[in-house]
């Protein structure tokens, strides 16, 4: 045994946001700095010690490093056995598909998903627990709570594992599996969509056009989309996941996939157009010259899910996060299945996926996912939409438009101010919780107020409450207004401004969507004080 027990000491601000400990490579690159947190994690959770690990990341600068280093401390912390992605990779969706097909007690996602990379980029780490999906709350502050008071941490002075091919190492006593990070994804994926119609589609010269933006969904969508499904070499650009993402934001968004957007608008443009984030966990639909929002998407998902194999036999009910458009509450309520409208974070959905009450989720940033898994899945959702064109025969456009038509239109944008004084951002968020009381029954603009509060979720699983995720104001014609700060940043403050607004009429809906939204955004800024407090005016990031 060559296990050391090295002295360390409570390092400050190792809180995990919205998903996991993000903070810039530098942070990590601290002395003990990954260390002290993955300790934390083996003390919080002691099944780790004789138990199974998956481990793997997004490929971004510092993975292959941090890999080493948490395989030496899983060793001298009692780890049985590691599943690691070969090249030290796995997407966020592959390692929940990993951790629950082989009942590993857990696995270490290393990612700072959309963030950009490099070694000035952003890193992160993140603990998910046997059911596949992220740690609830209540094991993420036991782990800051560890954090804040460990002295020593363990680890093997053994020498590194070879992660550059498949195969079994051992590390003290411990097994080393390195597995291929795509084949027990690929495997699921021909589980739940009908492969045969797709390949079939793409045979009779359909196209798409997949943008991994130079992060990890490359290596799944090349192996799916252009392997098993036969779409032409070609079809998936950027599919070599770089280390720096190639200097870009790896976020499926119209603010940064504008090559994709631009490709998608060209006269001769394939039918379907996607694009997924840093760790393949998001993803942006685009048919020819239209961009699909998340929230219709998911609402389109729900009432079309009968024609996919994996969904034949109908969903048990739906969850959204609360900035989601509330597209998909009007679906659930014509299938007559419960809608939950959860905190922002995939985490929240874990229970009622477990629980067998809802069967699809989405949140308003790009993602959505299903019980196949318990994280968002962006490889997923494209292969839902390619399912959805090969068995309908109809266009992206054909497909929304007639959604719309059937269901109305939600109008939808969020506005992020980015790099905000903490202090600020913080003092506009308790300017707006100090009017909530009085809000209701106020004229705003052209908008009378129905509700206001500061949503708190009842989880109807296990119980627990989590309050303070966001201000929403509703207005009596069907808009909504909702502010709220990032958990995920790593500079400054972001906040967040989710704008909805309801139009049934179709004659209506051709209307550009901030055209749309002018008055309410206006609203929204005046009732902030945005403008006063920000000095800001225009927000960094319209999505
Ligand atoms: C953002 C998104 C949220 C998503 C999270 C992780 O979190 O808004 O929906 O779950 O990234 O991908 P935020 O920065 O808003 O806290
Ligand atoms: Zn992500």
């Amino acid at each position: 045994m060559t296990v050391s027990t090295i002295t360390t000491h409570p390092i400050a601000g190792q809180k995990p946001g919205t998903s996991g400990l993000r903070k810039k490579v530098t942070v990590f690159q601290q002395v003990h700095y990954l260390e002290n947190f993955v300790q934390a994690i083996f003390d919080t959770v002691p099944e780790l010690k004789g138990g199974v690990l998956v481990l793997g990341g997004d490929g971004r600068f510092h993975n292959r490093v941090a890999v080493q280093t948490i395989l030496k401390m899983a060793a001298a912390n009692g780890v049985a056995r590691v599943l690691v992605g070969q090249g030290s990779f796995l997407s966020t969706p592959a390692a929940s598909c990993v951790i629950r097909k082989y009942q590993a007690t857990g696995g270490i996602i290393l990612s700072a998903s959309h963030n950009p990379g490099g070694p000035d980029g952003d890193f992160g780490i993140k603990y998910n627990i046997g059911n596949g999906g992220p740690a609830p709350e209540k094991i993420t502050d036991a782990i800051y709570a560890r954090t804040q008071t460990l002295t020593e941490y363990r680890i093997s002075d053994q020498a590194d594992i070879p992660l550059d091919g498949k195969g079994r190492h051992a590390l003290e006593a411990m097994q080393v599996e390195v597995i291929d990070p795509v084949a027990d994804y690929a495997e699921l994926m021909q589980q739940l969509f009908d492969f045969d119609a797709i390949r079939a589609w793409f045979a009779q010269g359909h196209r798409m056009h997949f943008d991994a933006m130079s992060a990890i969904s490359g290596p799944y969508a090349k192996h799916i989309i252009e392997g098993l499904l036969g779409a032409a070499p070609g079809t998936v650009v950027n599919g070599e996941p770089l280390e720096d993402f190639g200097g870009h934001h790896p976020d499926p968004n119209p603010a940064h996939a504008t090559d994709l957007i631009r490709a998608m608008a060209l006269p001769d443009a394939p039918e379907l157009g996607a694009a997924s984030d840093g760790d393949a966990d998001r993803n942006m639909i685009v048919g020819r010259n239209f961009l699909v929002s998340p929230s219709d998407s998911l609402a389109i998902m729900a009432a079309n899910a009968t024609l996919i194999p994996g969904y034949k036999a109908g969903i048990s009910g739906v969850a959204r996060s609360m900035p989601t458009s509330r597209a998909v509450d009007l679906v659930a309520k014509a299938l007559d299945v419960p809608c939950f409208e959860t905190p922002t974070g995939w985490k929240f959905f874990g229970n009622l996926l477990d629980a067998g009450r809802a069967t699809l989720c989405g949140e308003e940033s790009y993602g959505s996912g299903s019980n196949h898994v318990r994280e968002k899945d962006g490889v997923w959702a494209v292969l839902f939409w390619l399912n959805l064109l090969a068995v309908t025969g109809k266009s992206v456009n054909e497909i929304v438009e007639g959604h719309w038509a059937r269901f109305g239109r939600h109008y939808y944008s969020r506005h992020d101010y980015e790099a905000l004084d903490v202090g600020v951002a913080n003092a506009l968020m308790t300017h707006l919780r100090e009017q909530l009381a009085g809000l209701a029954g106020q004229r705003l603009g052209a908008y009378n107020v129905a509700l206001a509060d500061d949503f708190a979720y009842d989880d109807p699983v296990d119980g627990s409450r989590t309050t303070n995720q966001g201000v929403r104001v509703l207005f009596e014609n069907g808009a909504r207004v909702v502010y709220r700060l990032s958990g995920t940043g790593t500079e400054g403050a972001t906040l967040r401004v989710y704008l909805e607004l309801f139009e049934a009429d179709p004659v209506r809906h051709a209307v550009p969507v901030q055209e749309k939204l002018a008055e309410l955004v206006a609203v929204a800024r005046d009732l902030a004080q945005l403008n006063a407090r920000t000095g800001r005016v225009d927000p960094d990031v319209i999505a």
